[in-house]
């Protein structure tokens, strides 16, 4: 969460400094600031709550603030209310050290006492001051030199973060710091910057380096050097970024959401593409890193991740367990991580992220390779904490997504699943070499199926507006339509506000079906053959209690009509492949509730895009 830019070189900060915010505001949008210092004065702060542009106003989107060295900052609140005042930057009393913090800083509390009975005095609420100030302590007290303070710091201090320092005696000179939150470093000629990620930079460099965990860098026009705790100096490789610049924008679209619902047939298709040979319509697993005599070794899978992430995993458990019958626990990386996983010779953990940077996953993943067993991560951003600490990788190719709500990254990951699976069935001889080219057969035709359900939305825009004055709506399905289910729900509840659960149709019976009311809605989604009848009853049972039922299922299936009130029809496809078309009218429909309510569609509130605290 927080997005932190900084730049130091020849240029106008300020302006850089506010374009780059704007990049990252899905990441924290509840106030913002910057500092910016003018050759060797002290640092201007200027700082606003709400969104960057109330800071973009203040400052006539930089122009106003002179100075070549400048760090920025867009919060999404931990310690303290959302105001000015807690908004970053933070400094020292006498502006010896200004900084900008993304991350939590746990021991906080203790330092902050420790600092008061040395004379510190605190004005915000943030964990951020206390840092900034333990900083200024150690350098004063030490008089040492920033990295040797900043050094210090880090080993006295519990939490994780992403940290830019800028010291008065030290003018054009940025500092950084991370521990766990993400932070990349981008140069130029004469130029460098930093970011929290990639689209914050993309208009001025693809050259970039990564910082590590438990690493400072010294940044000072175009030059950055790397240093470990102690103070030793590290070599980096410099990596190029390969993205579009124009990914990372709205191209045309009202929203990041429904421009990222629309490139979903181009991310499928790349996904797919990065392991298929589309001539000899086979899988290879090779640039994932997995070989054949691993995968006949597979005892169990454990699928770990949060949100969205974890509801591809769900679909992902049907599906592997039906292609390769191994057993397949999905699990939320929170719960995982401290219930002392009980993890054996032959286990696979997958762990599955959009970030990379999830707290909560990352922290899985350690757990797991601290047992020292085999992990594979389904990540998005290249780069990123997972993607490099994960044994291996399969990287979906969704590209920058920027939106809260997830949409392209989910579907690639529920597609990075189908490949496994089929890949796995295959080589364990669980599904026949006919079966497999169908089922590969069935996998390419993803791309041009949820094309066509874009290209026919304007009913899930009607149904929108019935849904959006409602204050509860349900979703019901069975096996993988369940799955599909519980994504939809999120979906709907993450950018509408509007309170919602999904519910394996055959459980509601169980209890929730007292819920069920005159004009209650209720989202079903039909698409696995083999349950139809099954979920039909349960459908029957919530509309003879008065609800008013939406049904998504496969076209040519129309014995629901005059059962229900609204149906949406999806193309054909092999049922373990349904959950790639029947999301995309939940996705639709939560996008267009949101709409209709007047909200911010892709910053709703609370909420962040990467979960980098726990
Ligand atoms: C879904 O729309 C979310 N915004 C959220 O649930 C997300 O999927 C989750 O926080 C996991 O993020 P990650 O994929 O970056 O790890």
């Amino acid at each position: 969460m927080c997005g932190i830019v900084g730049y130091t070189g020849p240029k106008q900060a300020a302006p850089i400094l506010l374009e780059g915010l704007s990049k990252l505001e899905y990441r924290g949008y509840d106030s913002a600031g910057i500092a910016v210092r003018d050759k060797d004065k002290e640092p201007v702060i200027l700082k606003a709550k709400g969104r960057l542009k109330m800071l973009a106003e203040k400052t006539n989107n930089g122009e106003a603030v002179p100075g070549n060295c400048g760090i920025g900052h867009t919060r999404w609140a931990t310690h303290g209310e959302p105001s000015e005042l807690n908004a970053h930057p933070h400094k020292s009393d006498d502006l010896c050290v200004v900084g900008v913090h993304n991350g939590i800083i746990e021991s906080y509390i203790e330092i902050k006492e420790k600092l008061i009975r040395k004379g510190y005095s605190f004005q915000t609420q943030t964990d951020t001051e206390t840092l900034i100030k333990y900083v200024d302590y150690y350098y004063k007290k030490y008089k040492m030199g920033p990295i040797d303070a900043i050094a210090k710091t880090m080993v006295r201090i519990r939490g994780s973060y992403a940290v830019a320092l800028m010291f008065k005696d030290y003018p054009g000179e940025i500092y950084v710091a991370r521990k766990e939150s993400p932070m990349i470093i981008g140069v130029g000629e004469d130029e460098s910057y930093i970011a929290s990620d990639v689209p914050a930079i993309l208009n001025y460099t693809r050259q970039v380096y990564y910082i590590d965990n438990m690493e400072m860098a010294r940044l000072s026009g175009g030059e950055v050097t790397f240093y470990n705790l102690n103070g030793d100096v590290v070599e980096k490789e410099l990596k190029e970024i390969t993205w579009d610049a124009e990914a990372a924008e709205k191209g045309g679209y009202e929203h990041f959401m429904i421009k990222e619902i629309h490139e979903q047939p181009r991310a499928i298709k790349d996904t797919i593409g990065s392991l298929v040979n589309t001539d000899t319509k086979r899988i290879n697993l090779e640039s994932i890193g997995i070989t054949e005599d691993e995968v006949k070794n597979i005892n169990r899978i454990h699928v770990v991740a949060c949100g969205s992430a974890y509801h591809a995993g769900v679909v992902g458990q049907y599906v592997m367990e039906d292609f390769a019958r191994i057993p397949v626990r999905v699990e939320l990386a929170s719960e995982f991580r401290y219930r002392k996983p009980i993890l054996c010779k032959g286990d696979l953990v997958i762990v599955v992220s959009q970030s990379g940077e999830t707290a909560d996953t990352l922290a899985a993943l350690r757990e797991a390779k601290s047992q020292g067993i085999k992990t594979l991560a389904i990540v998005n951003v290249v780069g990123s904490s997972i993607a490099r600490e994960a044994d291996n990788v399969f990287y979906t190719l969704a590209g920058p997504e920027i939106a809260v709500a997830t949409t392209k990254a989910y579907s690639t990951q529920i597609v990075a699943f189908y490949l496994l699976a089929a890949e796995f069935g295959r080589i364990r001889t669980e599904i026949t070499e006919l079966q497999y080219q169908a089922y590969v057969n069935e996998i390419l035709t993803i791309p041009a199926k949820v094309e066509s359900i874009l290209d026919d939305k304007e009913q899930m825009q009607r149904l929108a507006a019935i849904l959006s004055a409602q204050d509860d709506i349900f979703f019901l399905g069975r096996g993988i339509d369940y799955a599909v289910c519980l994504e939809g729900s999120l979906k709907l509840k993450e950018i509408s506000y509007i309170h919602s659960e999904a519910y394996a149709a055959g459980e509601l019976k169980h209890g929730t079906i007292s819920l069920i009311d005159k004009g209650t809605p209720v989202i079903a989604v039909l698409t696995q053959n083999s349950l139809y009848e099954k979920s039909v009853s349960n459908i029957v049972e919530v509309k003879s209690r008065g609800a008013y039922v939406c049904g998504v299922t496969y076209y040519g299936s129309y014995s629901l009509e005059g059962t229900v009130d609204q149906m949406t029809y999806i193309p054909k496809i092999d049922d373990h492949f349904a959950a790639s078309l029947s999301v995309i009218p939940l996705q639709l429909i939560s996008y267009y509730v949101s709409l209709a309510r007047g909200l911010d569609v892709d910053k709703p509130r609370n909420l962040a895009k990467s979960v980098t605290v726990e």
